[in-house]
């Protein structure tokens, strides 16, 4: 469960992105920590470059940082709670560079800066910037106010002016894949959830904003583009035409545009899985056949309680209709144990549909009550060694047919993306069609190429094959 997309532990942003020439010693440093989903990975290279267009060098190296952001999520509180004691180590790190006489600026930016606002300056006074989700574009003009003020800020509105529009152009890049978050927010309201309070309503970014955006990164190098949104396949941006584009759209127009190879995009509610959107997956042959689409629970009577608008036979039914579409489409899903009132039986329900759809990778987690949502008010919470034994169970079974997907790419030739060069020599690590990690014997001319590979074996995260001629 490393290697999961969904709920990335921790990534040093920026280094990609970096000049490495630039961080020499009197320039100003940041060093970014960031929680959470792909969204946030997207926003801290978003909020490096802008950064860096003020002479901030990324840095991996905590100590030297001027400048230190955490990029937080709420979505579970032991997400949340990390940042507290992340808080606490800094504030000794600040103590001791003050007294080797630097200056370091700590900025708390994110979900929980959305949820939380003031007070985490309250509870850590160590904090210099509360800045939430949708003004990070301005973190370069609060840092210079917060010094001549003296004080903390904090800034969580949600501002009428659109950050996409405030931000640099995309800074170069080496890397061969890269993020593009075209929608953000959430209208859906699933009872469990923080995101429609910390993102905000849903927002479509433009057709032509994408575009540019696209391909300043195919022009660096990327070839494969993951679409972002907290509810991606509900994007309805303006289109070039001025009228709205649905996500099938949006991939339609991306895919004829020359040097980009592949395009995915998460995260998906299966409420919004239009049929252009299914039809897309049949007939877009730059399209992955690999779909990121959460299921939460299998008792149609928690999916109700949870808001999720659709029951555990539509979610297989329509999961039947893109594999009908695309046949060699892999899945991977969300499941959440032990939400308020979930029985052994209704717990069964949820292990019945792993066992009827099976998935090539899945994220489970324990119910976890968060603060402002009406599943927390709930009176019958399931006790947590009650939601640890159904976690493991949950998670036997998903390592299961993890592997049983893997074993089942053996003796294939997949076209493999390689994008990194690999820890032995001679070595590439690039990725399947269905996001596993390829390990190969290759040259490293063919980093950023798509070359056919024969798996021949596979371990508990990625797979191993030889590279076949085309
Ligand atoms: N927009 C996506 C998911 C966003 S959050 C969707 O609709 O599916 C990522 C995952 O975190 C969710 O799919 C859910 O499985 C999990 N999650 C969200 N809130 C949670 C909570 N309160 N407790 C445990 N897991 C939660
Ligand atoms: Fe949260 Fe539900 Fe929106 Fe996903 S669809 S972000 S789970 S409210
Ligand atoms: Fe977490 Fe915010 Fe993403 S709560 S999962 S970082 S949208």
């Amino acid at each position: 469960m490393d290697d999961r997309l969904t709920d990335i532990e921790e990534v040093v942003a920026g280094m990609e992105t970096a000049d490495p020439g630039s961080e020499r010693s009197g320039g100003r440093r940041v060093f970014v920590r960031t929680f959470g989903c792909q969204m946030n990975v997207y926003d801290s290279e978003r909020m490096t470059e802008a950064l860096s267009a003020q002479g901030y060098a990324a840095t991996d190296t905590i100590e030297n940082a001027d400048l230190v952001i955490l990029n937080t999520c709420h979505i579970r509180e032991k997400a949340a709670e990390k940042v507290y004691s992340d808080l606490g180590r800094i504030r000794v790190l600040k103590e001791e560079r003050a007294a080797a006489g630097s200056d370091t600026v700590v900025a708390v930016v994110g979900c929980v800066a959305q949820a939380e606002g003031a007070e985490i300056a309250r509870r850590a006074p160590v904090v210099d910037l509360v800045v939430g989700p949708q003004s990070y574009h301005r973190l370069p003009e609060l840092i210079v106010r917060s010094r001549a003020e003296g004080r903390a800020l904090v800034e969580t509105e949600f501002p009428e002016e659109e950050k996409f529009a405030h931000l640099p152009k995309r800074a170069p890049t080496r890397a061969v894949t890269a993020f593009l978050t075209v929608q953000e927010g959430c209208d859906k309201f699933c009872t469990f959830c923080v995101v429609p309070y910390t993102r905000g309503m849903e927002y479509s970014r433009s057709v032509a904003d994408i575009e540019r955006e696209a391909r300043a990164l195919v022009e660096a190098g990327v070839r494969e583009l993951t679409l972002l949104g907290q509810n991606v396949n509900g994007y309805h941006g303006e289109g070039p035409n001025g009228r709205p584009h649905s996500l099938a759209d949006l991939v339609r127009h991306l895919a004829r545009m020359d040097g980009l190879e592949r395009l995915r995009y998460t995260t998906s509610h299966p409420r919004d899985m239009s049929d252009d959107l299914i039809a897309a997956h049949a007939d877009e042959p730059k399209l992955m056949p690999y779909l990121h689409l959460p299921f939460q629970a299998g008792s149609d009577r928690i999916l109700a309680a949870m808001n999720r608008k659709h029951t555990a036979r539509e979610y297989v039914d329509l999961v039947n209709r893109i594999k009908a579409a695309r046949p060699d489409l892999a899945l991977s899903t969300d499941v959440i144990v032990g939400f308020p009132g979930e029985t052994d039986a209704e717990f069964e329900e949820t292990l019945a549909v792993f066992s009827e759809v099976g998935f090539a990778a899945a994220y489970s987690f324990k119910y976890s009550p968060r603060p402002g949502t009406p599943a927390e008010k709930l009176s019958d919470q399931v006790p947590e060694e009650v939601k640890t034994e159904r976690l493991a169970r949950l998670e036997t079974l998903v390592k299961r047919q993890q592997l049983d997907f893997s074993a089942s790419c053996v003796g294939r030739t997949m076209p493999v993306l390689f994008e990194r060069i690999g820890r032995r020599p001679g070595q590439l690590i690039g990725r399947s069609p269905f996001l596993q990690s390829v390990h190969a014997e290759a040259a490293s001319e063919l980093l950023g190429r798509i070359v056919p590979v024969e798996i021949s074996s596979f371990g508990p995260n990625s797979l191993a094959g030889v590279i076949r001629p085309e």
